[in-house]
Formats: structure tokens, C-alpha cells, sequence
């Protein structure tokens, strides 16, 4: 860890390095995305090199997988994998019941599925992404490129049946161009500002056609490990 680091990476990083303590021999682990699984990822490397610790790992991303790799940590398939023991992620929101917002880095359905396929989640994340009630950040919603301007519509009629305070719905971009996921679909940013039922409002996205997964988590994380600027973490 470097002084040069933000308050919130000092955080970032305190979590995830308390998390990959958890990591043990011979297990199979998923691998979140994000800038707080990075440091996981980092730290695991180290813990490879300083302690002969072996495990293989299912990444939740592309770019999870290359920075895995760069570390020598072992990939295999979910499909190799079978079930996993543990997975760790990161969080964009999380509140006291462990629902979370997740897929501001655009991952959220491989990271669903895998983290789904775990026998324990723990979420890694800054103190800062605690809520009191999720909304606040925009929940993204994965929706297939064919028609997704009709998806658009009907989500945004469901979300007047919902307990939202806010209902836009913005087209991800990068680059001026939709923003592209792993699994070759777009993303559509919910701006909800208050989620007063999550499992409804997840349920019921994802009957929608054209929605493949939302980005709330429900009865899948199992603890949080939030991180401090100064290094302090608490288990929650
Ligand atoms: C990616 C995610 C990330 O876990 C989430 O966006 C948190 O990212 P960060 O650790 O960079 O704050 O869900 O799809």
C-alpha cells in the first residue's frame, strides 16, 4: 500500500486484503471485478508468491482474468470448476440485509452467476458504499441488443408500477457507443434514487423481454468486509 494512494483506495484495498486472508489451499474461488477485486487480485498474487498458496479461480470478467493471469494464479471455467467454494467481489451499494447494487464495471451477469455457484459470497467494498436503502447509484440492467429501445420502454413502464422514487433509464455509452459487456449485450442504467423493495423490483426486471440480468444481489452475499481510509476493516 502507497501514500500516494486515495483515501478511498486506502479502503479499497484494506478489505480486499483482509478478504484474501480467506482464500485457502485447494480451493475454488470466483474472482470479482472492479477496482476493489483488483486489489484482491493483487493480494492473492502476493500470497501465492510469499506463502506457496494454491487455489484455481473463475474470473467474473475479461479483464479480471488478464490481470489473474499476469499474477499466475490459475484460471478454470465454471464449467471445470463444477462449484465454487468462495467468491469475493466488490459492491457498489450494499445495505444492512447484504442486498447490494453491483455492475457499475458492466460485469454484473457473470458476476451473478458466478457468485450464485458459490457455497459463500463476501463483498469487499469502502465504508463509503454503505446505504441506508439502495438507489442512490443507478442500477444497471443487462438487455440484449436486438430491440432494446422497446426493452427501454417497458422497463420504464414496470418501474411505474414499482416502489422507485426516480425512472430514467439511460443507455450505458463509452465512446459515444453503447457500452459493449463480456457477454456481447448492453446496459441500461436505472436512475431509481430509492429502491423500496429490492426483490420485487428484481424479480420483475427480469421478467421483462429483452432483460437478461439486473444488477441487484438478494440472499447471495453472506458477509461484508468494509474497508477504512486508515486501514481499519470491519466484518460485518
Ligand atoms: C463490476 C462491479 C463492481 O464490483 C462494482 O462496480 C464496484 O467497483 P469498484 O470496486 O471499482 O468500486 O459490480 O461490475
Amino acid at each position: 500500500m502507497s501514500e500516494q494512494m486515495s483515501p478511498a483506495d486506502r479502503a479499497k484495498y484494506a478489505a480486499a486484503h483482509r478478504a484474501a486472508a480467506f482464500v485457502e489451499d485447494g480451493m475454488r474461488v470466483g474472482l470479482g471485478t472492479g477496482s476493489t477485486a483488483a486489489w484482491l487480485v493483487r493480494s492473492l498474487g502476493q500470497r501465492q508468491r510469499d506463502e506457496g498458496l494454491r487455489f484455481r479461480a473463475v474470473p467474473t470478467s475479461q479483464r479480471t482474468a488478464e490481470q489473474a493471469r499476469e499474477e499466475g494464479i490459475a484460471l478454470v471455467t465454471l464449467e471445470e470448476a463444477g462449484w465454487l467454494d468462495l467468491t469475493i467481489d466488490g459492491a457498489d451499494e450494499f445495505d444492512a440485509e447484504f442486498n447490494l447494487i453491483k455492475g457499475g464495471g458492466g460485469a454484473l451477469l457473470r458476476e451473478k452467476i458466478v457468485a450464485a455457484a458459490s457455497e459463500r459470497m463476501i463483498v469487499i467494498a469502502d465504508i463509503g458504499k454503505e446505504v441506508g436503502r439502495l438507489g442512490a447509484f443507478p442500477l444497471p440492467v443487462e438487455v440484449i441488443p436486438f430491440g432494446w429501445q422497446a426493452t427501454q420502454r417497458l422497463i420504464e413502464e414496470t418501474l411505474e408500477a414499482a416502489d422507485v422514487l426516480g425512472r430514467e433509464v439511460r443507455p450505458r455509452l463509452a465512446g459515444g457507443q453503447p457500452f459493449v459487456t463480456d457477454e456481447g449485450n448492453y446496459i441500461l442504467d436505472l436512475h431509481l434514487g430509492r429502491i423500496g423493495q429490492p426483490r420485487r423490483l428484481a424479480m420483475v426486471l427480469n421478467q421483462i423481454p429483452g432483460v437478461v440480468e439486473n444488477g441487484l444481489f438478494v440472499d447471495i452475499c453472506d458477509m461484508v468486509i468494509a474497508g477504512y481510509a486508515d486501514g481499519r476493516v470491519e466484518l460485518r
